[in-house]
């Protein structure tokens, strides 16, 4: 059997029960419909027309139970296609579906490599998947044959620099597990290895990689891949050149932004100097944390007329991955909002205005709307002036989308 496919029929990942379905929904970037609606759409899709979408690799279903929910909620006349290699995967993503009753989606045991047999879609999912493949250029090259030419997809690749370690750890391992016979030995090979490793081994001079730590599932899919390679900025530009494919926009801009992260006038100043990509490749390597990248895409015209919404008047801003009334309390008490991403911390003080903006948003009320709230009314430039700052912060670590009424 395909060692890929093995691997996820013995460990499905990430490991899910669909009982839990009942408790909480799982959420996270890409493939949110207020991020599809942002990156994508200028924050303008009317979801209440039909829309098609792929979920490629879609695994035990994070992406396409959170989509599919999002979707019905807003009685989107949504289609959704799954295709999965490992046949175990799919029976958990399935369980979870009709545990919430979500119907309206199809699902394949098969590969991606031969999505366009399913048609062709508005938007594709495809998350930890690419970098599995024998050849993830032929994956790139096969979702972007199945996209729309006005769609566009949500993907996530490995980020080099924040695996550091984890290729040594794969290198050793798959020499010790030779003799093993079964996934659960490797386990237990690299559970001893763990053990044994000394202060200046990579891996475990790389504080944020821990998914090893979470179960089983976990560890064998970071240490025990027989398939994995991960994107440097420049590598990944080059993967999307290469299928025809531009990109939109980094979830997460702030850590690929040169002018956000560095303090230094002078620096700063050399960098501004260089081309969009080279700042991006800098960042990355200046941070050096980013373990992932994940990202928007449509095909290369369409991508280049995409043009990403900013806050004006008619803007009713979303916030996610943050508590509001736990940030208003905080910017109140004068502290600086913070972030932290894949280690990197971030603190940023925002605006005087802030805490009152923050307080109207309630993913519903426009700008406008909320300008003419706030006592004593501020006069337009200075509210817009702050509604921008609070914006490139909040959008740059991913808190604040907007939707445009
Ligand atoms: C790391 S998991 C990610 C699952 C899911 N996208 C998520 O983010 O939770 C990778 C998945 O890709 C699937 N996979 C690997 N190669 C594939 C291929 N060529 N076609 C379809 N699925 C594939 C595996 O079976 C596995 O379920």
């Amino acid at each position: 059997m395909d060692p890929v496919k093995a691997q996820y029929e013995a460990y499905p990942y990430p490991q899910r029960d669909s009982a839990d379905e009942d408790k909480r929904l799982i959420t996270g970037s890409p493939s949110a419909v207020a991020e599809i609606d942002h990156y994508l759409y200028g924050g303008k899709r009317d979801w209440s027309q039909p829309f098609r979408a792929l979920v490629a690799g879609g695994g035990t279903g994070d992406g396409l139970i959170m989509l599919a929910q999002q979707l019905a909620e807003r009685n989107c006349p949504a289609h959704i296609t799954y295709i999965d290699l490992s046949t175990a995967s799919r029976a958990i993503a399935e369980a979870r579906a009709v545990r919430r009753g979500l119907a309206g989606i199809d699902f394949h045991t098969g590969s991606l490599l031969d999505a366009t047999e399913r048609g062709t879609f508005d938007y594709i999912d495809c998350v930890g998947v690419l970098h599995h493949l024998p050849d993830p250029d032929a994956g790139f090259s096969a979702l972007t044959k199945a996209l729309k030419p006005n769609g566009g997809m949500g993907l996530m690749v490995y980020g080099t620099m924040g695996r550091t370690g984890v290729y040594d750890m794969q290198m050793m391992l798959g020499h010790l597990t030779a003799q093993d016979r079964t996934p659960d030995q490797e386990v237990q090979t690299a559970k001893a290895l763990l053990q044994d490793l000394p202060d200046t081994n990579r891996f475990r001079r790389n504080p944020y990689v821990s998914d090893h730590k979470n179960n089983d599932a976990g560890l064998y899919d970071l240490l025990l891949h027989r398939q994995d390679r991960a994107y440097t900025v420049p590598e990944l530009y080059a993967a999307l050149d290469g299928a025809g494919l531009g990109l939109v926009s980094f979830v997460g801009r702030w850590n690929y932004d040169c002018s956000s992260l560095i303090s230094n006038a002078k620096i700063k100043a050399r960098l501004l100097q260089l081309d969009e990509r080279t700042q991006q490749a800098f960042a990355e390597a200046y941070t050096g944390n980013l373990g992932k990248h994940t990202f928007y895409v449509a095909h290369k015209d369409h991508a280049a007329s995409i043009t990403l919404p900013t806050p004006n008047p008619s803007s009713v801003p979303q916030l996610q991955n943050i508590d509001r009334a736990a940030l208003v309390k905080t910017i109140r008490a004068g502290n600086p909002l913070k972030g932290r991403h894949e280690g990197l911390s971030i603190n940023v003080a925002l605006p005087p205005l802030a805490a009152d903006i923050l307080d109207h948003l309630d993913g519903a009320t426009s700008l406008d709307t909320i300008h003419n709230r706030i006592k004593p009314r501020p006069d337009a430039p200075t509210f817009y002036r702050q509604v921008d700052d609070i914006y490139r912060v909040m959008n740059g670590i991913n808190m604040m989308l907007l939707r445009q009424a």
